[in-house]
């Protein structure tokens, strides 16, 4: 029976539902986390064979130690995290314990973003024109070097936070000033486009099973404008002419970060001219319920198949590809309390049999923080075996449905 330890088995919300499929696969899994072991959803801590609660995840050397001792001679097979700021934790522990998967000097590359374009250019892959840069000066001479409109983000962001496009120099006083906060930057040529995902569950570097969605609109833009509902599409044909640049790449830029096996996000930019560009890559699957999204796709449970990929290697569910499915986030008008929500019943009536997950916040609960959270007030998944049809829905769907909060 393979022994899995599981870094973070509570949070994010996603987390409890691999846990289950690592058990239903056969595994043992011992929890590694910072919350009370009381704190878990109990469906995780019935899950799980024994847990550690430590003080801090983020003092590695610490934990490692800690670890060693609790396991006791205990054997584990694998060390997984599909948390992102887990990550190197559970690279460092594989190192201490001796257990196979992606070493530190693997994992470095997928957390931060200058490090990660340093080893895709050098594999020829396109990367957005990009530089380091540490204080002003820096960034200004990066600014001038690149050229043209820009973007300066986090070498380690998440969720846009503290993304900012530059669209000439005043511009560029403006976002200078506001990431004096941050040690270094990225600054990247601004990729005019399409923004897509590809999302595989890998095995020793090969896709076993990948998925491509569609954001509408590119992210930024749903995370600086509160009145959209952004939608994230997953693609019933990915093989299709278009996407083919992007699924190449992104099956080259897993060979050339020598990724192993596990869950893994990648975004790219597809321009108007046809030309595909690489954005950013996590080892781990995305969040705000798209893993969910690739099960409405397919009916199956890419949980247990990602689970069984990590302990046997192999992936044995059929990938049948029955619809396209689209995630519509909801944010209310209005701050506080969610009070009233207009048009659902109708949408309902229209489309009843196309919705798959109605999980909008209920009438009378707190809003969420639509900037720091993708799933915002809630959502609806529909799916369709048309592309059009499911666009049309989604449309519909982010239209006519209004939350209203006081
Ligand atoms: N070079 C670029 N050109 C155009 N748009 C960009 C560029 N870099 C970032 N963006 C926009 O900003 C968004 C956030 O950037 P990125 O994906 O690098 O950071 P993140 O905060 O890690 O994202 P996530 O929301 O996936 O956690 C992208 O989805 C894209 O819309
Ligand atoms: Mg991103």
């Amino acid at each position: 029976m393979p022994r899995v330890l599981f870094v973070s088995p509570g949070y994010p919300s996603e987390m409890p539902a691999f846990v289950r499929a690592l058990v239903e696969v056969g595994a043992e899994v011992f929890g590694l986390g910072d919350a009370p072991a009381g704190g878990l959803p109990p469906a995780v801590r019935h899950a799980l064979a024994d847990y550690l609660q430590v003080r801090s995840l983020w003092d590695e050397e610490a934990v490692a130690e800690e670890v060693a001792g609790w396991l006791a001679g205990r054997r584990v097979d694998r060390v997984e995290c599909l948390w992102e700021p887990g990550m190197l934790l559970a690279a460092r522990l594989r190192e201490v314990l001796e257990v196979p998967g992606l070493s530190v000097e693997r994992t470095i590359p997928l957390r931060n973003k200058e490090a990660m374009k340093r080893v895709l250019d050098r594999a020829g892959i396109r990367t957005p024109r990009h530089a380091a840069a540490r204080g002003e000066a820096e960034i200004r001479a990066a600014a001038e070097r690149i050229g043209g409109a820009l973007i300066v983000k986090p070498i380690a962001g998440a969720g846009s936070a503290d993304t900012h496009r530059v669209e000439g120099r005043a511009d560029l006083d403006r976002v200078v000033a506001a990431v004096r906060h941050l040690d270094e930057v990225s600054v990247e040529e601004f990729v005019d486009g399409e923004e897509f995902t590809f999302d595989t569950v890998s095995i020793g570097g090969e896709p076993a099973y990948f998925n491509v969605a569609w954001y509408r609109p590119r992210p930024l833009v749903a995370r600086t404008e509160e009145w959209i509902s952004p939608q994230v599409v997953a693609l019933r044909h990915p093989a299709q002419p278009v996407l083919a640049g992007g699924v190449e790449m992104g099956r080259r830029v897993l060979t050339a970060l020598g990724f192993e096996s596990g869950f893994t996000h990648m975004e790219w930019y597809l321009k108007a001219d046809g030309e595909v560009v690489f954005g950013e890559i996590g080892g781990r699957p995305p969040g705000a319920h798209q893993v969910d999204q690739m099960n409405f796709a397919c009916d199956f449970d890419v949980f247990r198949g990602w689970a069984e990929a990590v302990c046997f290697g192999r992936f044995s569910a059929a990938v049948r590809r029955s619809f396209n499915v689209a995630n519509i986030y909801k944010r209310a008008q209005g701050e506080g309390t969610i009070r009233r929500i207009d048009g659902l019943a109708a949408f309902r009536r229209r489309h009843g049999e196309a919705v798959v997950w109605e999980n909008l916040l209920p009438v009378g609960s707190r809003r969420r923080n639509w900037k720091r959270t993708l799933v915002s007030d809630g959502f609806v998944v529909v799916r369709h075996p048309d592309l059009a049809a499911t666009l049309a829905m989604a449309d519909e769907f982010a239209s006519e449905v209004h939350l209203y909060a006081a």
